[in-house]
């Protein structure tokens, strides 16, 4: 009995260690419906609601290619909150108040991020871009401009995905396609494609798709503003999480995020996060990696303009009433032409609430530290240990001549 229990502590302590770190990936779970919100007579009036239901709270996300596109990131203290819209109202001309959540005073929290532009600018002066100057620039692509597919087709409620598909009607860019491939969760882990990023429970992904956009010239680069309204006293921080270990996204050592500072500490934060990297093929490996850097968030004497779900929900004059900032991401440094080669883009972000998740070292890295570690202690000792046993042997040898 007692020398069973003598095993059986380490065994549980090894159990115990193990369940921590997969709890630590699965954690807390969510009921997660998605669909398309129904009530609009155009096909391209696109609203996709994902509601997260967990204990005595609801995360709403609401998606929308409506004007620039957007999401809206409502966290509310109740599991019976619900979304509402005023169809007439969201698709005129002033649509403030268009969308609301029943009832009112459940909310707790609320952002949105909104994809306003994408740029072209020639990528040919080396020397210009590893210094951040992305010039000269092409015409800019509006994506408030877009004419959007019907999100309703591609609604998967068992993969808990779907997909904001556009074509620029000025058919500036040939047949190409912009694409926001938004995916949700229900519980923490880790995606399987690259950059395999962490999520938990309360966040939902987006990926940025650019598939067969023409470019203007053959050393095109292209870049993403992504603009982010957070409630008024609170701000977004731009932070660089590095770290020596790409177990998880080969090469790739930096996670940029944009954490909010809400002015109610008991509440929040809310993350956009993203690895510094975009692939260039539908099949996402090391050797199609695209080089992304952003650029330093701007927020002085923003304002958004219009129209988009955020000015339904939080009101026409957006400037005043919420703190705005901007940040520019672009794709494709000064090495390789893989945009040209292939055609083809993606890069994928992480918006959630809460804290937003961190790497832990992988367990290759962290035997490789172990081992590293471990060894010169190792030869310590046994350096102290052979030093010891050759000064008694000295002393036996030496002694008996005194
Ligand atoms: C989405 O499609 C389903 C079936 O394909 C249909 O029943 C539903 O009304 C559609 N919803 C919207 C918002 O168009
Ligand atoms: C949920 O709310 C109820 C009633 O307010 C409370 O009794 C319960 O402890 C809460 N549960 C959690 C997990 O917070
Ligand atoms: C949709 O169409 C129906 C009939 O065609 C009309 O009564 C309704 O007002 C329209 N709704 C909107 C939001 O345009
Ligand atoms: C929706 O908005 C329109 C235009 O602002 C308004 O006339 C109508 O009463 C609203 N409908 C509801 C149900 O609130
Ligand atoms: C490249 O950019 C640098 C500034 O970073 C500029 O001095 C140089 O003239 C540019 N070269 C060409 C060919 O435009
Ligand atoms: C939805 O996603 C699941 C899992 O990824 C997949 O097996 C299924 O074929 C998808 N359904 C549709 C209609 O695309
Ligand atoms: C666009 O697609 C049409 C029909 O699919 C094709 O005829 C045309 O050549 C394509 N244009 C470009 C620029 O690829
Ligand atoms: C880029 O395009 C220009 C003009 O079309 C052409 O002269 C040049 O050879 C092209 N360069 C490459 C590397 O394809
Ligand atoms: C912060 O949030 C908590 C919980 O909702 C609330 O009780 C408190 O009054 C809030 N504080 C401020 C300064 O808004
Ligand atoms: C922002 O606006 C204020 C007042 O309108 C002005 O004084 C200030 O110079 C502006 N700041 C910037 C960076 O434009
Ligand atoms: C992004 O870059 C474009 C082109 O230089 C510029 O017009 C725009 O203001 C920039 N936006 C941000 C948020 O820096
Ligand atoms: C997700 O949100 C719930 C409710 O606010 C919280 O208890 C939980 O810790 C959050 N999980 C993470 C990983 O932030």
């Amino acid at each position: 009995m007692l020398r069973g229990s003598w095993l059986l502590l380490p065994g549980l302590w090894l159990l115990g260690g193990v369940s921590c770190l997969l709890g630590a990936a699965g954690g807390y779970r969510r009921k997660v419906t998605l669909q398309a919100v129904p009530g609009s007579n155009s096909s391209s009036a696109n609203l996709l609601h994902v509601r997260a239901v967990g204990r005595n709270d609801t995360l709403h996300y609401v998606w929308s290619s409506i004007g620039a596109p957007t999401v809206l990131l409502l966290y509310t203290r109740s599991e019976s909150s619900a979304l509402r819209v005023n169809w007439t109202k969201l698709l005129s001309a002033s649509p403030a108040g268009a969308i609301w959540i029943e009832p009112p005073g459940s909310v707790v929290y609320s952002t949105a991020v909104v994809f306003t532009k994408v740029f072209e600018y020639n990528g040919a002066n080396a020397s210009a871009l590893s210094k951040g100057q992305e010039e000269p620039f092409y015409p800019p692509y509006d994506l408030a401009g877009f004419s959007w597919q019907s999100v309703n087709r591609t609604v998967n409620q068992t993969a808990l995905t779907a997909r904001f598909q556009g074509v620029d009607p000025g058919r500036a860019f040939g047949n190409g396609t912009i694409s926001f491939q938004v995916t949700a969760y229900e519980q923490g882990g880790r995606d399987g494609p690259l950059p395999r990023l962490l999520h938990t429970a309360n966040s939902s992904k987006v990926e940025f798709i650019m598939d067969k956009v023409a470019p203007h010239g053959n050393r095109s680069r292209f870049m993403l503003e992504v603009v982010t309204v957070e409630e008024k006293g609170g701000r977004k921080r731009l932070q660089s999480v590095r770290s020596i270990d790409d177990e998880y996204t080969p090469t790739i050592f930096e996670m940029a995020q944009l954490v909010s500072e809400s002015r109610n500490n008991s509440i929040g934060p809310s993350f956009f996060q993203w690895k510094t990297t975009a692939y260039g093929s539908r099949e996402a490996s090391r050797e199609n990696a695209i080089r992304c850097r952003y650029r330093p968030l701007q927020t002085a004497n923003r304002t958004l303009p219009g129209p988009s779900i955020a000015h339904a929900y939080f009101g026409e004059d957006l400037g005043r009433s919420h703190h705005i900032a901007a940040i520019n991401i672009s794709f494709g440094g000064e090495d390789g032409e893989v945009y040209a080669e292939k055609g083809y883009l993606s890069w994928s972000a992480l918006l959630g609430f809460g804290t937003p998740p961190k790497d832990a070292f992988s367990p290759l890295v962290m035997a490789i530290v172990a081992v590293a570690l471990g060894t010169p202690v190792v030869l310590l000792l046994a350096g102290g240990l052979v030093v010891l046993f050759a000064r008694r042997k000295r002393h036996s040898q030496y002694e008996p001549i005194n």
